[in-house]
C-alpha cells in the first residue's frame, strides 16, 4: 500500500510540479497517474523511489515514511520501469535482469532458478537469450526484459513511466495485456504513469488524473468516464466517454441486465461474437456489417441470442449510468 499525504514537490526553480496530493494506492491495484505533459506524473513517481526528494507532506510505504527507508530497503520493495527501458548495453541480459538480485547477495542457483521463471513468464527462453546483449532483441523483447527486471527480486511495489510508451501500437497492446496476466499472478501494488487515454482504461484499476500537480480525480474507470468530477475531467476524456467506457463492460454484463436479442435465423450472413468480449468490440462489428445484429455464442459455440445497435444504446444510457465497473480486469 502507498499513501500520499499532502505530498508536494515544488523543484529548485521555484516550479511547483505536484502540489498537496492525496491518495492510497491499495496492495495488489494497479494506479494510473494521467495527465497532459508536465501534470506532474514523473515527478510524483520518482519521489515514491526518492529520486526526487519531497518538499512538503509525505509518502508512506506499507505504514513506513519513504524517507526513512534506506537504498537496500528500497530496492527490495519497489521495482522500477521505464520508457527507455534503461538496460545497460554492455551487460547480457541476464546479467541485466539479475542486477538486483546479485546486490542483494542471492545464489547463482538461486538467481538462475529465477531468470528462467522470469523469462517462461515473458515467453522467451531463458537459455537462449541469457548470452544476448540487449541491442540484439527487439524493441518489445527489451521493454519485457525491462519489465521482469523490475519483477526480478519479487518488490511488492512497481513503478512504471509510460514502460510501453515507446513502442508501435500493436506491440503496445500485447505487452498491455501480456502485463495484465502477469499481474494476476504477481499482484504487486503498482504505479503506472501514462497520457493515453485508452491505455489508463485498459490497464487501471484506479486512475489519478492530474493537471498542473493537483489530483482532478481519483476514481475507477468508469466513474470516471461517467461521472467526471469537473469540467476538465469531462473535456479530457472528451465527447466520446461514453462510447470508452463500453470497453468495461462485456456481452454477458448486458446479457444479465436486459436481455439478448432474439436472432433472426432468416438472416444467414450475420457474424458471430463470443458472449465474454467486451461492449465496445461488439459495437464496432454491428457499425461495420450489414446486418442489424450479430450472434452472440458461448465458449462451446452454442447461440444465445443476438446483439443489436438498439441493445448497446440501452446498455448504456439505463446500466452504465447505474452500475458502472461490472467488468474485472485483465
Ligand atoms: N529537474 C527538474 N527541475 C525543474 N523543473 C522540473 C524538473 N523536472 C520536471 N520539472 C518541471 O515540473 C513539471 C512536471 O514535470 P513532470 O513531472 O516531468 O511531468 P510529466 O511527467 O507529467 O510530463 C514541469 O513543469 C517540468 O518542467
Ligand atoms: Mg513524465
Amino acid at each position: 500500500m502507498i499513501t500520499f499525504d499532502q505530498t508536494t514537490k515544488t523543484y529548485a526553480g521555484g516550479v511547483t510540479a505536484v502540489k498537496g496530493v492525496d491518495f492510497t494506492v491499495e496492495q495488489g491495484e494497479i494506479v494510473v497517474l494521467l495527465g497532459p505533459s508536465g501534470c506532474g506524473k514523473t515527478t510524483l513517481l520518482r519521489m515514491v523511489n526518492r529520486l526526487e526528494t519531497i518538499s512538503d507532506g509525505k509518502i508512506m510505504i506499507d505504514g513506513e515514511d519513504s524517507m526513512a527507508l534506506d537504498q537496500i530497503a528500497l530496492r527490495r520493495k519497489i521495482g522500477y520501469v521505464i520508457q527507455s527501458n534503461g538496460l545497460f548495453p554492455n551487460m547480457t541480459i541476464e546479467e541485466n535482469v539479475m542486477i538486483v538480485p546479485d546486490l542483494l547477495g542471492w545464489s547463482k542457483k538461486e538467481k538462475k532458478a529465477r531468470f528462467n521463471k522470469l523469462m517462461e513468464m515473458i515467453g522467451l527462453s531463458g537459455d537462449k537469450f541469457g548470452k544476448r546483449y540487449p541491442h540484439e532483441l527487439s524493441g518489445g523483447q527489451q521493454q519485457r526484459i525491462g519489465v521482469i527486471r523490475a519483477l526480478a527480486a519479487d518488490p511488492p511495489v512497481m513503478l512504471m513511466d509510460e514502460p510501453f510508451g515507446a513502442l508501435d501500437p500493436i506491440i503496445r497492446e500485447k505487452i498491455q495485456g501480456e502485463f495484465l496476466q502477469i499481474q494476476k499472478e504477481v499482484k504487486k501494488t503498482i504505479l503506472f504513469v501514462s497520457h493515453d487515454i485508452d491505455e489508463a482504461i485498459k490497464m487501471a484499476d484506479k486512475i489519478v488524473l492530474l493537471r498542473g500537480g493537483e489530483l482532478m480525480q481519483y476514481d475507477t474507470p468508469s466513474e470516471m468516464l461517467v461521472r467526471p468530477k469537473n469540467e476538465f475531467v469531462r473535456e479530457f476524456f472528451g465527447k466520446d466517454r461514453a462510447i470508452k467506457s463500453l470497453s468495461l463492460h462485456t456481452i454477458q454484463n448486458l446479457r444479465e441486465i436486459i436481455g439478448l436479442a432474439e436472432f433472426d435465423e432468416a438472416i444467414t450472413d450475420t457474424k458471430t461474437i463470443n458472449v465474454h468480449h467486451d461492449l465496445r468490440n461488439s459495437l464496432s462489428m454491428l457499425l461495420n456489417q450489414e446486418a442489424e445484429q450479430v450472434i452472440v455464442s458461448d465458449d462451446n459455440g452454442n447461440k444465445l441470442g443476438a446483439i443489436t445497435i438498439d441493445l448497446v444504446q440501452k446498455y448504456l444510457h439505463f446500466e452504465i449510468k447505474a452500475k458502472p465497473a461490472l467488468v474485472q480486469k485483465g
